[in-house]
């Protein structure tokens, strides 16, 4: 680094500076750019031949040419004590947490097996170009400690929180209304708002939390108002059935988190598939994000997110990997499954909406566009740097794409991992390939 801490990066430059679904221009494509870091954070960003002159000399550039960089991608719900029940088949959701899930969560007791996991699940993170996530760990306190103290160690931007649950669970990954409410208040003590971590209350949802855990889950978010929850909702038919039993006064299963004060701007409720109109205009009204989960839907056999109706209500829709339900940590590659979830809806994804909500779209709704999303001046600088050359096959579809859409098309659809060349956290290389 440069004796004024700063550095840049010449490369093709892709980001998206609005909404590209209706804000017309959001879309900046720069074929030989520059992108000027300073302190961590974007100086400028530009094109080469504008910017090269200007810059203070001494000033390194590497040179990235062929490759192109885009913003790092946020993961809006992944597990990562779930990093090793990727690919358990056979169930859906509920037996397959019964038997994949809940034996594997045990583990997360141990704080040197948490350790050791999220260390591995960032890197994997950091592999796959997401520098954003909003995790869950387990129901184990030390499960969140390991997590925040391995992120915070990478610099790298995460929400997280321990999780909820006191019923309907195995005995071993319980806790109780007071002592998860305690925990959780320790663990907003010690990480949220230091440095890039935030603490999210997290009941895993409302079939494993009596009323009274989820009453202190609202009381608690609502003495710390800068807080974030994380859950799941209406994912799978049975578990929408089970969840109606529980609480035969809520008009829905989305109903039960607005009881208690859970639907609100920075909460994100994975998959939001079995949603009626009220429930989704209340998505909208409330600020609360969708994240949208293709691979675990099409894996666990969930169902099929309706995008276009979030849309037209005006709910904030974001995109989740969801390992272990999930089957892949590649925001690449669940861009492309959830294009082809849309198809079986008869709804289609344009790329450049795709990588909205994989960048901006993510930041917008989890309120932290002023910090990432893009590369804009001021904004933290935490990119991925794409090689459109990575396998034979994606070079010679690149090589043949006309436009900008077209390419971030083939990008989506036939990059992942390896697609990654490297990913920066605040302009230091966290992952070189
Ligand atoms: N609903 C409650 N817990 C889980 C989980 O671990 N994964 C998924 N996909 N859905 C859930
Ligand atoms: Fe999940």
């Amino acid at each position: 680094m440069s004796a004024a801490g700063r550095r840049a990066f010449r490369a093709s430059i892709f980001h998206l500076l609005g909404d590209p679904g209706t804000e017309p221009g959001a879309a900046e494509f720069v074929a030989d750019g520059l992108l000027v870091v300073r302190d961590g954070r974007v100086e400028r960003c530009g094109g080469y031949a504008a910017l090269a002159p200007a810059l203070a000399p001494g000033t390194p550039i590497e040179d990235l040419r062929g490759k192109w960089i885009v913003p790092g991608f946020v993961d809006t719900h992944v597990h990562y004590a779930q990093t090793d029940v990727i690919a358990s088949p056979g169930e859906q959701l509920l037996a397959w947490l019964e038997k994949y899930t809940f034996p594997e969560e045990r583990r997360f007791g141990d704080p040197a097996y948490a350790r050791a996991v999220a260390e591995f699940f960032l890197d994997e993170l950091l592999r796959n170009g997401t520098t954003t996530a909003v995790v869950f760990p387990t129901v184990h306190k030390a499960s969140a400690e390991a997590l925040f103290a391995a992120a915070a160690a990478r610099r790298m931007r995460l929400v997280a929180g321990k999780v909820l649950m006191d019923r309907n669970c195995p005995e071993f990954l319980r806790d109780t209304p007071e002592q998860g409410d305690e925990d959780s208040r320790e663990l907003i003590e010690r990480w949220h708002g230091r440095g890039r971590l935030a603490y999210a209350i997290t009941p895993r949802f409302a079939a494993t939390s009596s009323e009274r855990q989820l009453e202190l889950a609202g009381r608690l978010y609502d003495e710390r108002p800068g807080l974030y929850v994380q859950s799941h909702v209406a994912e799978n038919r049975d578990e929408v059935r089970w969840v109606a039993e529980l609480f035969p006064s809520a008009r829905s299963y989305l109903d039960v988190y607005d009881r208690f004060g859970l639907l609100r701007p920075r909460a994100v409720y994975a998959h939001c598939i079995h949603l009626d109109e009220t429930d989704r205009r209340r998505m909208a009204q409330s600020g609360a994000a969708m994240s949208f989960c293709p691979t675990s839907n099409l894996f666990l056999g969930s169902g099929l997110f309706d995008r276009a109706e979030a849309r037209r209500l005006g709910a904030r829709v974001t995109l989740g990997t969801d390992v272990g339900g999930g089957t892949s940590f590649s925001m690449l590659r669940t861009l492309a499954e959830g294009y082809k979830v849309l198809q079986l809806r008869g709804q289609t994804l344009s790329s450049l909406d795709a990588f909205y909500l994989a960048t901006l779209g993510a930041a917008r709704a989890l309120e932290l566009d002023a910090h990432i999303g893009n590369l804009a001046p001021g904004k933290e600088a935490d990119f991925a740097v794409i090689d459109p050359g990575a396998t034979p096959l994606l070079e010679r579809r690149f090589a043949r794409a006309g436009d900008l859409v077209e390419r971030l098309f083939v990008l989506m659809t036939l990059g992942d991992d390896r697609a990654v060349a490297a990913t920066y956290v605040l302009g230091e290389r966290a992952h070189p390939r």
